[in-house]
């Protein structure tokens, strides 16, 4: 059994497709054993209660330096000895440490065909405001194991969605979530949880897979 903790900051859509993904069987082989966020009072945290999964809320506010609320937010995470950490509307720079503890062990869900409006500033709305801005025709989600660079780790799945004439940042973002995000992110933690992920250097590669089916 898979042993996930995930990562949000706000509303939690993204963490509550994982855990129908679960109840619905479409992830086996998995389990969410906490959830942490680093804003206190968000839904993400009710979704969990609802569950029954522990909600903790670690906030930088909460410490005197960013090196202690880094140090103690890496704790959190290890104290639950997780396979997986999930970053699930996460919009904490993840520390180095971090991702030194987690190699190829922490996967993020971007809201943009990466490489793509991706990097530093590129975060929640903010992304399809600048789709919107450049006027592309194709934009997407992109699910990826986290480096130590920003939206730069090797790709797993990735799903484009059409802009439309007229949309604005927020209606663009709800069709990127509904067609591409909550497909994406709980498929590739069930083909994690089911040992068909591996890493080679940049690349993933996904054993017995055809892409495009979801
Ligand atoms: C999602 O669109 C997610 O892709 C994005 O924030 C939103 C969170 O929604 N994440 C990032 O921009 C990370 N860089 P949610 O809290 O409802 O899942």
């Amino acid at each position: 059994m898979l042993r996930i903790v995930v990562l949000v900051s706000g509303g939690g859509t993204n963490l509550q497709a994982i855990l129908d993904a679960i109840d619905a069987g479409r992830i086996t082989n998995a389990e969410v054993c906490a959830v942490i966020s680093n804003n206190p009072g968000v839904y993400a945290l009710t979704r969990a209660e609802n569950k029954g999964i522990e909600g903790i809320v670690i906030s930088p506010k909460q410490f005197e330096t960013r090196a202690a609320f880094e140090e103690a937010y890496l704790e959190k995470v290890q104290s639950y000895e997780p396979d997986l950490v999930v970053l699930a509307g996460c919009m904490v720079v993840i520390p180095k440490k971090m991702v030194e503890a987690f190699p190829n062990r922490i996967i993020n869900i971007h809201p943009a065909l990466i490489p793509s409006f991706c990097g530093t500033g590129f975060y929640g709305l903010h992304v399809h405001e600048k789709v919107l801005e450049r006027g592309v025709r194709v934009t997407g989600a992109t699910c990826h194991f986290v480096d130590d660079g920003t939206d730069t780790g090797p790709i797993i799945l990735q799903k484009a969605v059409y802009v439309q004439d007229g949309d604005t940042p927020e209606v663009l973002q709800r069709r990127v979530m509904e067609e591409a995000e909550w497909k994406i992110m709980p498929e590739a933690i069930n083909l994690i949880a089911n040992g068909k992920v591996r890493v080679e250097g940049r690349k993933v590669i996904i054993d017995d897979y055809t892409f495009g089916k979801i």
